[in-house]
């Protein structure tokens, strides 16, 4: 026998054997003496919270890269279930919404994954991730609880998410290490028999070979309410950056089985969210560094809360409930996190160097380069022009074309809308005089009110906030018989943890004129799912000759009959934004003061410079093309001079006054 064939009998020899070791024996990812082992080997995880349904499709390998270069050998994610099934029985895995091209990626990419499939997530996500048809079930459903009507709904559910996970599990030779239930339930709930049975369904669509775990405060109560170490669930921990991370390790382990409680902070903040009106939430790099080190020092497991934040695109943002009298705190577009990866890619921030460097100690190999910075381009002033009012469009974009006639008003759940606005109008009773008061008895969130007068002319009375006011009055120097009120609500994100988690939005109960209800609703759902095939021809009928015909009518009569600027919209605005080469840019609202923007159909998110931080919306370049792209905007307000846009190269988090 010559070399060459020696040589290649051993090769395929060597090929026979690796072939036959993989196929017979099993990979596993267990708990063992304290310790993750990773097909027999102790383990560390050191990971990144990255939510593909915040980054664009195209953009998940750039970011996953860039999380593999500061050092991550694990994602963890949360999987929303009100993307997934938007109506019952109706799901969604497709684009932003593609779970298993996500994981599948990530393990190209060499990383392990951490699934959290809640159904509750958190995550300052649109109701914590629970699809608001929840709210439409009768009678009505206890959300995040043992509920049978509730459990049935998540048992449907996960009969279909699970099995699409099963292949995806490192003991199926996928990437998926742990599963997690629910999410903080200790600072929520008592009740076992709801994390039991979701225990239960798991185990049985996925077997004994994948971890199960919960995630609560590091807090003695929240741990014994939302951890299940009898039923085989690992209690995972998390902590304000700061506290002592061995003291909250040693209280982990109490409430683990022993053996079982290898040291896991499952979310550890490398910054913070930010709502609406605030100033925006920066934490210190060198001081999240060091607090990382300490507990790396441990030998403890670690996630990052969040590695790279990206964006609430859509409705999709959520709010939380905080004291005092601005209790309800929507959350801003940008979930850009102050995370070491920045919300357009960014790792020029200190947090990333700085954190890279920590890591970077403990990984004992050298650590690839992040690709380059994306680019990103100043496309300059786009012109828009004003297509129209919203109230001429209602039969294009409103469901069902002529509204649904009901007595009393209901809320937008009632009529199978999770999100966008919802117009309320009815005629205004005989008993109406001049300076009645029209009072909402709850509105969620904020509110416009309009009167329309017999000859059309429309009239801004003011605006309405769940914060702030729910009444107004007519004007009083005014005929105000035969006036007709238009109440046009903006659901502002639902409460996604907290006092108002479940509340319904746009009206729920009634609206008053003086001491009498207001009966004989038409109601409009706009959800805004289709703005694409909004044009100015869509106007023609009622038209744009027409809103500024409405204008120029009302002007005489402004003083008479309100202070506010009757020219306030809503209106819609169409521009054109050509572009040579597609790059990441931002689009920003200074002089705009509240809506919604869509890039060739696509929903950039809410938009509201007046309150701030945020200023311009983040548009990732897959979603341009080369040539022209059809830009819109829903300003709710309008009372501006200019009707131009910018395009820049840089994100501005500087607006408002707070
Ligand atoms: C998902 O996308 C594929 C291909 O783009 C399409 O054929 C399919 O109908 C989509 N499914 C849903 C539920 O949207
Ligand atoms: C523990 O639960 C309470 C609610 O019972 C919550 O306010 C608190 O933030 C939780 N603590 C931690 C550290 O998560
Ligand atoms: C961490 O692990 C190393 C190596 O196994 C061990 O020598 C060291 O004592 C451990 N440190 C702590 C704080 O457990
Ligand atoms: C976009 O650019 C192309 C090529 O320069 C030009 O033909 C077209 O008119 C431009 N469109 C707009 C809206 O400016």
């Amino acid at each position: 026998m010559n070399f060459k064939v020696i040589m290649g009998a051993v090769l395929l020899l060597c090929l026979w054997i690796s072939v036959g070791a993989q196929s017979s024996s099993k990979h596993s990812f267990v708990i063992e003496n304290n310790l993750f082992l990773k097909d027999g080997v102790p383990f560390r995880i050191i990971g990144g919270d990255l939510h593909y349904f915040r980054v664009h499709p195209l953009l998940w390998e750039d970011r996953l890269l860039r999380a593999k270069a500061l050092g991550l050998n694990a994602i963890q994610t949360y999987v929303p279930w009100n993307l997934h099934e938007p109506r019952p029985g109706l799901l969604n895995f497709n684009g932003s919404a593609d779970l298993l091209s996500f994981l599948k990626l990530a393990q190209e990419l060499d990383f392990l994954v951490i699934l959290r499939i809640g159904p509750y997530i958190c995550a300052e996500w649109d109701l914590g991730g629970l699809p608001a048809w929840l709210l439409e079930l009768k009678p009505s459903v206890r959300l995040r609880s043992s509920d049978a009507s509730y459990l049935s709904q998540v048992d449907n559910w996960w009969k279909e998410l699970l099995p699409k996970i099963a292949p995806e599990l490192f003991s199926a030779g996928g990437s998926v290490i742990m599963v997690q239930i629910e999410n903080e339930y200790g600072s929520f709930g008592i009740d076992k028999l709801y994390l039991q049975f979701l225990q239960k369904q798991v185990r049985s669509h996925l077997g004994n070979d994948i971890i199960i775990y919960t995630t609560d405060g590091a807090v003695e109560e929240n741990l014994s309410y939302g951890s299940l170490s009898d039923d085989g669930v690992f209690a995972a921990i998390d902590f304000p950056t700061g506290w002592d991370p061995a003291a909250a390790f040693a209280l982990q382990k109490r409430f683990n089985s022993p053996g079982m409680s290898p040291p896991f902070s499952a979310e550890f903040y490398t910054g913070w969210l930010t709502h609406w009106g605030e100033r925006l939430a920066q934490t210190d790099a060198k001081s999240t560094a060091v607090a990382l080190d300490d507990i790396l020092r441990l030998n403890a497991s670690v996630v990052l809360y969040m590695v790279h934040g990206g964006t609430n695109f859509g409705f999709w943002s959520g709010a939380n409930t905080g004291a005092g009298p601005s209790d309800f705190q929507p959350d801003i577009t940008s979930y850009d996190y102050d995370a070491p990866i920045g919300e357009a890619g960014d790792v020029t921030g200190n947090k990333y160097q700085e954190i890279r460097k920590v890591l970077s100690k403990y990984v004992g190999r050298e650590l690839p380069d992040p690709p380059p910075l994306p680019q990103r381009t100043a496309y300059g002033e786009v012109t828009m022009t004003k297509m129209g009012s919203l109230f001429d469009v209602l039969d294009v974009i409103g469901n069902p074309p002529g509204g649904v006639k009901l007595e009393w008003p209901v809320p937008m759940e009632h009529l199978r809308q999770a999100s966008g606005f919802i117009l309320y109008r009815a005629c205004l009773p005989s008993s109406v005089r001049p300076g009645s008061k029209i009072s909402v008895v709850e509105v969620y969130d904020r509110a416009q009110v309009f009167v329309v007068s017999a000859s059309k002319n429309r009239m801004f009375l003011g605006t309405l906030e769940r914060w702030s006011s729910n009444s107004i009055m007519l004007p009083t120097a005014a005929a105000v018989a035969d006036f007709r009120l238009d109440i046009l609500v903006e659901n502002m994100g639902r409460v996604n943890y907290g006092r108002y988690m479940g509340e319904n939005k746009g009206i729920s109960e009634a609206v008053f004129l003086d001491d009498d209800p207001i009966l004989g609703w038409t109601i409009h759902t706009i959800g805004l799912e289709s703005v694409s095939e909004l044009g100015p021809a869509s106007f023609t009928t009622t038209g744009i000759a027409n809103s500024n015909l409405e204008i120029t009518k009302i002007k005489p009569t402004i003083e008479l009959l309100s202070d506010s600027d009757p020219l306030s919209g809503p209106f819609f605005y169409e521009g054109t934004l050509n572009v040579t080469q597609p790059s990441d840019t931002f689009m920003s609202f200074n002089g705009w003061n509240k809506g919604v923007a869509f890039v060739n159909g696509f929903n950039l998110g809410r938009f509201w410079p007046s309150a701030g931080p945020q200023c311009t919306l983040y548009v990732p370049s897959p979603l341009l093309r080369r040539g022209e792209n059809k830009l819109i905007i829903l300003e709710l307000e309008d009372s501006r001079p200019v009707q131009t846009v910018e395009f820049k190269d840089r994100v501005d988090f500087t607006c408002g006054s707070y």
